[in-house]
């Protein structure tokens, strides 16, 4: 599959779409399968049994795994499940993206601002040329022109700009890489090879919102005016967003603050139970929900539990637990979706990022005095079966719990800890160090852990 080269300033590359990545993938398994050990599977790593040669079931699942592989990351890198009817067609995102020099409304949003906004640019999808323009700082980085031919290119992770023939931005659409990508920023900041499933916590979902033009739908839904709507989604703030204010139209908690929750990681997930913060289900529930009913992607999607007056007045408004759409546009790509995300293991932390002899300590501590592994059981981090505790059992409040189904919160995996410091810990980044989770830890438990215990633990928990 190749994308044309449109843009004068920005190429966009020869994009490895899903028949290109099968063909080398199945290369490397055929690789691995016919080369390595002669006509075998790889073995399992601790087996000491003599391999039998692959029987015809046993490749075509090994062909499987290597086809579901590269659907799903095609499918979260860059499928829209036809979000651009909203985020395009009703918030009119786009022409506030390409300001009314470019057909659109406003002054338009430069890379700078779209940088600022959190927003990543995926330096594969540019010519080397660019790269270096980019590097010298020669390439205009304050015009929305710029933004328009990085969207052309496809290079800004998680959003896909439509355009006609007259290269005019005509929609946009959003993808999962949005807040579950970031990259290395092996160019700039912001700017670098994908990292997909690390949460996104530079991204401001709720200031991009702020900016659509007509917020009209999401007004209409939660039936207050569309000044409402901006002062929820502008209080959100960088790394959050809101996955129930459509269901239940709470935009504060309580004490007044944003009642949005961390992007947390996509990474990791295998062998955890529930998902989400509140645990609203499996990976796989949780992608047709965030699909069909976040990203306004047309699918289907049951979810008898939104169909209660009281917990989800907005969503029993909207018919949300009983979701259909012709053509369905997610319901296909679910299965390579799940299994592309189950294959995405937590990336390990760079030697000298923490000190190992402290960790080594830690270890101690978070298995025996400290008490963490009940909850947090290695290797998974979570527990195997029902991952949930009520509010009291871990001491904070229930407001972010009664917001879900189960009214708990799920045992966080804490694999990859160390990639989502920024904007603290916890479901709404109440710790805003580890230190203070742990601090929080030895109250709520009455651990009594010396100040050096504190930091041995942390060390831990980076080296996770
Ligand atoms: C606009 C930002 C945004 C987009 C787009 C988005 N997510 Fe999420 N995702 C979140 C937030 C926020 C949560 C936490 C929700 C909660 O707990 O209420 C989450 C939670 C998750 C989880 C649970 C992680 C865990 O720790 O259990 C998975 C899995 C996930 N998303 C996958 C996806 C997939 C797949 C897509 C695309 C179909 C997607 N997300 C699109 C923001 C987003
Ligand atoms: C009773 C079960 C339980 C015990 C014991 C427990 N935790 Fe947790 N932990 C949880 C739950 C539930 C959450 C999710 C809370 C939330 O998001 O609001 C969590 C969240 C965390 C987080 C935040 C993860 C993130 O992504 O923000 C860290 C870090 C953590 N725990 C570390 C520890 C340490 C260290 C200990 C031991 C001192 C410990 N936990 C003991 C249940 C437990």
């Amino acid at each position: 599959m190749i994308a044309f080269h449109i843009s004068p300033v920005l190429k966009v590359g020869v994009r490895a779409g899903p028949s290109y990545v099968l063909a080398l993938m199945a290369i490397s398994v055929m690789g691995i399968v016919t080369g390595l050990h002669s006509g075998c599977l790889p073995p399992p790593v601790d087996s000491g049994r003599d391999t039998p040669p692959a029987s015809d079931a046993d490749r075509s699942i090994a062909q499987n795994s290597v086809k579901m592989l590269a659907e799903g990351r095609e499918t979260f890198r860059f499928d829209t499940f036809g979000s651009e009817s909203f985020w395009g067609d009703a918030l009119k995102l786009h022409q506030a993206l390409a300001g009314s020099a470019n057909g659109g409304v406003g002054p338009g949003v430069t890379p700078n601002q779209a940088l600022q906004l959190g927003l990543k640019v995926d330096s594969d999808m540019l010519i080397p040329a660019v790269i270096e323009s980019l590097q010298s700082g020669t390439l205009n980085l304050d015009d929305p022109l710029t933004t328009l031919d990085l969207l052309r290119a496809d290079a800004v992770v998680g959003v896909k700009g439509f355009f006609d023939q007259n290269r005019t931005i005509t929609s946009i659409g959003i993808q999962c890489a949005l807040c579950h990508s970031t990259v290395d920023d092996a160019v700039l900041p912001g700017i670098g090879r994908r990292l997909d499933g690390w949460g996104n916590r530079d991204l401001n979902v709720g200031a991009i919102i702020a900016i659509a033009p007509d917020l009209s739908a999401l007004a209409n839904v939660l039936q207050v005016t569309q000044d409402t709507v901006r002062a929820v989604v502008n209080a959100w703030g960088p790394g959050k967003f809101d996955a129930e204010l459509t269901l239940d139209g709470k935009g504060f908690r309580p004490d007044n603050r944003t009642a949005a929750t961390l992007i947390p990681p996509a990474f990791g997930l295998a062998g955890v139970n529930l998902h989400t913060w509140t645990g609203w289900g499996s990976v796989t529930h949780w992608n047709a929900f965030v699909s069909n009913l976040e990203m306004h992607g047309h699918g289907t999607f049951f979810d008898p539990r939104l169909n209660d007056p009281v917990r989800f007045p907005v969503a029993v408004r909207a018919g949300l637990h009983d979701v259909r759409s012709n053509p369905d546009l997610i319901t296909p790509k679910l299965a390579a979706l799940h299994f592309y995300q189950l294959a995405i293991a937590a990336p390990a932390p760079a030697d000298g990022t923490f000190v190992r002899e402290a960790a080594r300590r830690g270890e101690s501590l978070f298995a025996g005095k400290a008490g963490c592994a009940r909850c947090h059981v290695p290797p998974l981090f979570t527990e195997p079966g029902w991952n949930m505790h009520t509010p009291d059992e871990i001491g904070i409040d229930s407001f972010q719990a009664d917001r879900s189904p189960d009214g708990r919160y799920r045992t966080s995996p804490l694999k990859g800890l160390w990639t989502h410091q920024k904007g603290g810990f916890y479901h709404d980044g109440r710790f805003p160090t580890l230190r203070a989770v742990i601090d929080h830890y030895d109250g709520h438990f009455d651990l009594s852990l010396s100040e050096a215990e504190k930091d041995d633990l942390v060390q831990y928990l980076l080296s996770l």
